[in-house]
């Protein structure tokens, strides 16, 4: 009985949402504790979720990844195992696990993940390990995953810490606003289902190492930090959407400006740059923000949902859209059942 009620106590289910930066996060203070350079903002997305299981099982040799029913690559398998290892040793115990993770957008939509499946596995994982964490150590956690990560532990709007402590004990996400507070949406314009040349750790890096810009990039920082938070206080809808617009475009001129330069974009993202500046002529009220890939974010309040969607439907280049509102924080499905 005694075994079988570890077995059960060794077991978790959590789900966490994707998130999209406001304010973006480039550039790394330490690499091996995943400690951002700057400050982040970012909205979590209630139709973009993972949904993990974690068992520790002591029969097993090493650690199992399944992603989307699938066994993951052996690279996926080993980065996710390299976590595992902190859960292990801050739980003090040396179980290997059998990580089931399903994303429940599709796959090769060309969009990341690694927001949501690293806040679902720590959550996930640090439970079935019998680790009691309060918010801000989930985050932390979380962060060793992935930096955006730390964000998708919260819903609503959310502000990453760069934190100053060389451990990294100060660098997480706080929640600045539930999702109901604003009813903004964002549809996420699909423009290629490729994966990507260059992720976002080796783009960071190649961009401290050799962008002339970069240390301006790092300067401003913390006034469209400021500025930011404003305007969500205030629901300012043009502040925030200008400012997010004017945040992404920095980021990767910072970018493209590193040697060789890093350029996520493909034709249809700057025709879609374009497209949406052309609605705002025409008293759209529409912004968008771009990640490390070539899809088109749009930002938008409710109301301009149905009509922005018609209108890109039949975009040429656009493979598919996504509609999200804001969504809530990252939970535990079945604990230990
Ligand atoms: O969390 P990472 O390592 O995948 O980096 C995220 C980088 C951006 O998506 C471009 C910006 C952000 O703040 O999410």
């Amino acid at each position: 009985l005694d075994d079988e009620k570890r077995l059960r106590l060794m077991k978790a289910t959590a789900i966490a949402h994707a998130n999209i930066a406001l304010i973006k996060y480039w550039g790394k203070r330490d690499e091996r504790l995943n400690l951002p350079a700057v400050g982040s903002i970012s909205v979590t997305l209630r139709e973009l979720s993972t949904k993990t299981q974690v068992v520790f099982d002591e029969k097993l040799t090493r650690d199992e990844l399944i992603l989307n029913g699938t066994p993951a690559g052996e690279e996926e398998r080993q980065r996710v195992s390299r976590f595992m290892d902190i859960i292990r040793s801050e739980a003090k115990i040396s179980e290997k696990c059998k990580i089931d993770s399903r994303n429940n957008f599709p796959t090769g939509a060309g969009l990341a993940s690694s927001a949501s499946a690293f806040a679902a596995l720590a959550l996930a994982s640090s439970h079935a390990a019998g680790l009691t964490l309060s918010p801000e150590e989930l985050s932390i956690l979380a962060r060793r995953g992935s930096g955006s990560a730390a964000r998708s532990v919260y819903g609503g709007f959310v502000e990453m810490k760069k934190g100053e402590a060389a451990d990294g004990s100060d660098a997480f996400a706080v929640q600045l606003a539930p999702p109901e507070y604003w009813d903004l949406h964002i549809l996420i314009l699909i423009t290629s289902t490729e994966q990507k040349l260059i992720g976002s750790t080796g783009g960071m890096i190649q961009t401290q190492e050799t962008s002339p810009y970069y240390f301006r990039w790092i300067s401003e920082q913390d006034r469209d930090l400021r500025e930011m938070r404003e305007a969500i206080r205030k629901r300012d809808f043009e502040h925030l959407g200008e400012l997010a617009e004017f945040n992404a475009l920095k980021m990767h001129a910072t970018a493209i400006a590193a040697r060789p330069g890093i350029l996520y974009w493909n034709g249809t993202t700057v025709e879609l740059i374009h497209e949406v500046r052309r609605l705002r002529l025409q008293g759209e009220a529409v912004y968008f923000t771009i990640d490390a890939g070539p899809q088109v974010k749009l930002i938008c309040e409710a109301p301009s949902v149905d009509k922005l969607r018609q209108h890109f439907q039949n975009f040429p280049g656009i493979k598919q859209i996504i509609d999200t509102p804001l969504g809530p924080d990252a939970y535990l499905w079945e604990a230990s059942k």
